[in-house]
């Protein structure tokens, strides 16, 4: 596609859910001091660039996702001043900050929506999305996705929590006020934004479309040219749910919108299409999965750009879902981040990850703090008693969102390192104590530092194999479906990856694999069978 390679395209991103990461000073709270001390970390890992989750003032009812101030950073997480400093020192890092752009919806406690309700004729009543009389319309948390205002005798439209209430997109005075906030971050040195939930902005509600409306495509490109295209090379990245065709309307280069969109088909493949989503997982299929990683990785090819990713903030930990967290964590979760690393596109790791962190197995309903988990088990099984009390708990040991959001693993003293002993604002993931920064570090053959030659690797001599190949898969070499084997071919070389997706040992061919070079292996030494989770990626 493109001559010149942005930033963005060869980078490895590390996504940072700030309340989790590091608390420095003791408050039980990550906070942006603390993301500071950890850059180095981040440096020696082998990342380009950071995606922070939000760190704006907020009443955090979702966590940050719930915007009271654009242009304010919430004292649980520091100071304009620490913010600055963080923009500083990552740039002596060369690592690029990336902000996490919430503008589906805001708080009920922004300025806005606080005019909004107090005054019909106030600009601000047409910024949101008000009704007379509601419809059945669900959140996607749970219950109705309409909430009463008396003072109004009206109710406002929220797609997720009522705290959120949604944004009115077709106000041009609105759309402006979008730039304006996105201008602020880019003014002070942002490398760009993580785009929350960028698809809902057009809807037609009464036609009941609420996501992907109309309009989309004109507000993300007016967004494009009245903010993003004013700077040098601003990485957008949408969240949505796309398939092949519409991620390519949102991200084409010459549609000057979006940089890239997230597809959620490979991360969410145990979430049940049929009910209940992820409260109900299933298996993940894995002729299913290798069906999916094609598709995308041919299917925006030379047109467009893959992001690459298998966990976040909103999701279960990948070893516990897509690998083995038992017997087999430590050669799963390398399995998966050699899968990862050797697709096209641009990678986005999120915060332990690198370690091959598990769930924590939270079997306790008080402990879970997730705004979505707790609305979720009010409507699904106190109030419609669809699912038992026993079923939603599996629901929510695999897949609720906490599973990502316990503090990071950093050392062995008290509370691993996250802080000095203040309670965490959520548990520890006491099931992996042992799982940390330091005892991998001291340890040659730990997933932190696999990763760490994974990244070298897919930056080093064969790095177009890795980032923009062509993708092909050799299906008739598959003696199973957990076998998966790829190649990333550039003229006539190629690299090869063979991985067994599961633990039981598979026949494969030898004569793929005798006499080339290993570039990377989770096993020591080769043998006859493709052991539990091994994968090898040779150099034809
Ligand atoms: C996105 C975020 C999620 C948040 C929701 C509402 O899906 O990733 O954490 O709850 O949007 O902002």
């Amino acid at each position: 596609m493109v001559n010149k390679r942005k930033w963005w395209q060869e980078a490895v991103l590390y996504q940072i859910y700030p309340r989790s990461f590091k608390d420095s000073n003791n408050d039980g709270n990550g906070d942006i001091n603390g993301i500071i001390e950890k850059l180095d970390y981040l440096k020696d890992l082998g990342v380009d660039g950071i995606w922070l989750s939000p760190i704006y003032a907020s009443p955090m009812e979702d966590n940050g996702y719930d915007v009271s101030n654009y242009f304010e950073i919430n004292p649980l997480f520091g100071t304009m001043e620490d913010f600055d400093n963080l923009l500083v020192e990552a740039k002596k890092r060369n690592i690029k900050i990336v902000m996490d752009l919430v503008c589906n919806h805001t708080s009920i406690e922004h300025e806005w929506f606080k005019k909004a309700i107090s005054d019909k004729n106030s600009k601000y009543h047409d910024f949101y999305i008000f009704k007379d009389q509601p419809d059945d319309k669900k959140s996607s948390f749970g219950g109705s996705a309409w909430c009463y205002v008396p003072e109004l005798n009206q109710y406002y439209y929220h797609y997720f929590d009522k705290s959120q209430a949604d944004l009115n997109w077709a106000n041009p005075e609105l759309r402006k006020e979008v730039a304006n906030i996105c201008k602020f971050w880019l003014d002070k040195g942002c490398g760009g934004f993580r785009l929350d939930a960028i698809e809902l902005i057009s809807k037609d509600l009464e036609k009941n479309i609420i996501a992907n409306g109309p309009h989309i495509h004109k507000y993300l490109h007016e967004l494009n040219q009245n903010a993003f295209a004013l700077y040098d090379d601003v990485l957008s990245v949408g969240e949505g749910w796309p398939t092949i065709d519409i991620c390519l309307d949102y991200t084409r280069p010459e549609r000057k919108e979006l940089s890239l969109i997230f597809e959620f088909e490979t991360a969410t493949l145990d979430w049940n299409p049929k009910e209940f989503g992820k409260y109900k997982p299933i298996p993940v299929d894995h002729s299913k999965l290798k069906d999916v990683i094609k598709n995308w990785q041919q299917g925006l090819k030379d047109k467009s750009w893959n992001v690459v990713f298998l966990e976040n903030h909103d999701l279960g930990r990948s070893v516990t879902r897509y690998g083995n967290d038992n017997k087999y964590l430590s050669e799963s979760a390398k399995m998966l981040g050699t899968l990862l690393l050797s697709l096209n596109g641009t990678i986005f790791l999120y915060q332990g990850e690198e370690l091959g962190m598990p769930n924590p197995y939270f079997y306790d309903l008080d402990i879970y703090d997730d705004v979505d988990s707790k609305t979720m088990y009010q409507d699904v099984v106190v109030k419609n008693k669809l699912m038992s009390h026993d079923e939603f708990m599996n629901g929510l040991i695999k897949n609720s969102r906490d599973n990502a959001r316990t503090p990071m693993h950093w050392d062995n003293s008290i509370n691993n390192g996250f802080n000095e002993g203040h309670m965490p604002w959520l548990h520890m993931n006491e099931h992996a104590k042992d799982i940390n920064v330091e005892n991998q570090q001291n340890d040659d053959n730990s997933v932190l530092n696999y990763y760490k030659k994974l990244i070298t690797l897919r930056k080093g001599n064969y790095k177009e194999y890795f980032i923009n190949a062509e993708f092909e898969r050799i299906e008739e070499k598959e003696t199973n479906e957990d076998m998966f084997i790829f190649k990333k071919v550039i003229n006539n070389s190629a690299i090869l990856v063979i991985l067994n997706l599961g633990e039981n040992e598979l026949e494969f061919d030898n004569s793929l694999i005798n006499n080339k070079e290993i570039l990377i292996s989770n096993y020591k030494n080769t043998s006859a069978k493709l052991r539990a989770y091994e994968v090898i990626i040779v150099k034809e």
